[in-house]
């Protein structure tokens, strides 16, 4: 039965209760990385306990339970995430490795004068994996703005496409500006011209469940650090058919289906994209941040979300002389902002003095900075297990902020 009940929630998260020099964690940096709860650290810590085998090749007991927890954990994340029957899930180190794999992959298939349509909101991770294919074969990258709230111009998007585009990647929601894609409507439209889509889904899931059948893409990706599991883990899902004309991108063990000194013969996906021994305590942990969030309240959890992030918008509005970098309407829990009397690597310095921690810089999304002509934001990003208690400190800390500087 799901459930939201805050304390509870928090108390599944033994960092949460730490003190940072005497003062208690006020913990606002999800964005970069979520905090873990104690049955993802305990799954993993079990797993070298008692179960520490290596997958796949041996005989004996450990292994043979080793490979069935591997491959529970690929069937049960599957399921969580609708993925179609036509596609198939990778596990992969992270998001960045995911959308790697594909521009690796896509690059044969690729030829001078063909396009690309991107986002000028998306993270490094989308967007120089993009440009290194597009140097290496001449292929035009188109970047579309936003409107003023900071949404993508959904129609300039739409405008960009032409009988050379070959993909769209995009997020599904900003990492800086919070905004949500309106990734289903953008899919069919890429599908109906016969476009692939690649939607990067890191900062999508930490706020709550995504159903692949809905997104429509062919390619999706995120990180598992970001969904309350380990890191070192990620998910790649695509389409069989194509990920199996894919040329493998690592090569060596377990991906092969025989190997002579004539020459080596490759086995389909996923295996075909998983080469060596994989990151398997960080898979069975992965598995088990999303038996976690399968027990939660997303309706009532991403209300909560939602509640503590606009009131903290509107009270750091009240300080005067803040400018908040996205205001989609339903965007999703994250705040980016400047402060006008303090540079953002002042307010994260003076933050840190209370146990609050921010983030400040470029979020890896310089282009986006660039966009807006700053060199850096700070940001404060919710996860489901952050309270009122945290905007309270936070507020006294931009206020210390304000006694410092202002
Ligand atoms: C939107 C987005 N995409 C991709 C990434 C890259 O994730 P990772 O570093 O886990 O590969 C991030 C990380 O911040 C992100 O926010």
């Amino acid at each position: 039965m799901p459930s939201f009940d805050i304390d509870q929630i928090r108390a599944d998260f033994p960092i949460l209760s730490r003190e940072i020099d005497g003062k208690p964690l006020t913990y606002l940096d999800n964005g970069a990385t979520a905090q873990k709860p104690s049955c993802v650290i305990e799954s993993m810590r079990k797993f070298y306990a008692e179960d520490n085998a290596n997958i796949h090749r041996g005989i004996h007991y450990l292994s043979r339970e080793a490979t069935e927890a591997y491959e529970n954990s690929r069937t049960q994340i599957k399921a969580a995430l609708g993925l179609p029957d036509s596609h198939e899930l990778i596990f992969v180190r992270g998001a960045t490795e995911g959308i790697n794999l594909v521009t690796h992959g896509l690059s044969d298939r690729l030829s001078e004068g063909d396009e690309v349509v991107l986002t000028i909101m998306e993270h490094h991770a989308n967007f120089v994996p993009w440009q290194v294919i597009a140097d290496r074969k001449n292929i035009k990258l188109h970047f579309v703005g936003l409107t003023k709230d900071g949404e993508l111009d959904l129609e300039a998007w739409k405008a960009a496409f032409n009988s050379r585009t070959r993909v769209a990647s995009f997020t599904h929601v900003s990492n800086v500006l919070g905004s949500i894609n309106p990734v289903a409507e953008m899919t069919t439209f890429a599908r109906e011209r016969g476009v692939l889509t690649l939607v990067d889904g890191a900062q999508a899931l930490p706020h709550g469940p995504v159903d692949l059948s809905e997104v429509g893409s062919d390619f999706y990706v995120f990180s598992g650090h970001k969904v309350f599991g380990p890191d070192g883990i990620g998910v790649l899902t695509g389409p069989r058919d194509l990920l199996n004309a894919f040329p493998p991108f690592q090569s060596g063990g377990d991906m092969i289906d025989r190997v002579q000194v004539s020459g080596t013969t490759f086995r389909e996906v996923p295996e075909r994209f998983e080469a060596g021994t994989p990151n398997i305590s960080a898979t069975l942990g992965l598995a088990e941040a999303f038996r976690y969030m399968a027990e939660i309240d997303w309706e009532e959890a991403r209300a909560h979300e939602h509640s503590l992030a606009e009131k903290t918008a509107e009270e750091l509005k009240s300080l005067g002389g803040i400018r908040i970098f996205g205001e989609s309407p339903g965007k999703a829990s994250i705040i980016s902002f400047l402060y006008d009397v303090a540079h953002p690597q002042d307010v994260g310095t003076i933050l840190d003095t209370e146990g609050i921690a921010i983030r400040v810089g470029h979020h890896c999304a310089q282009p986006l900075m660039d966009y807006y002509e700053v060199p850096a934001t700070a940001r404060a990003s919710f996860a489901f297990y952050n309270n009122e208690a945290d905007v309270e400190a936070f507020m006294r800390g931009m206020h210390k902020v304000q006694r410092f500087f202002g």
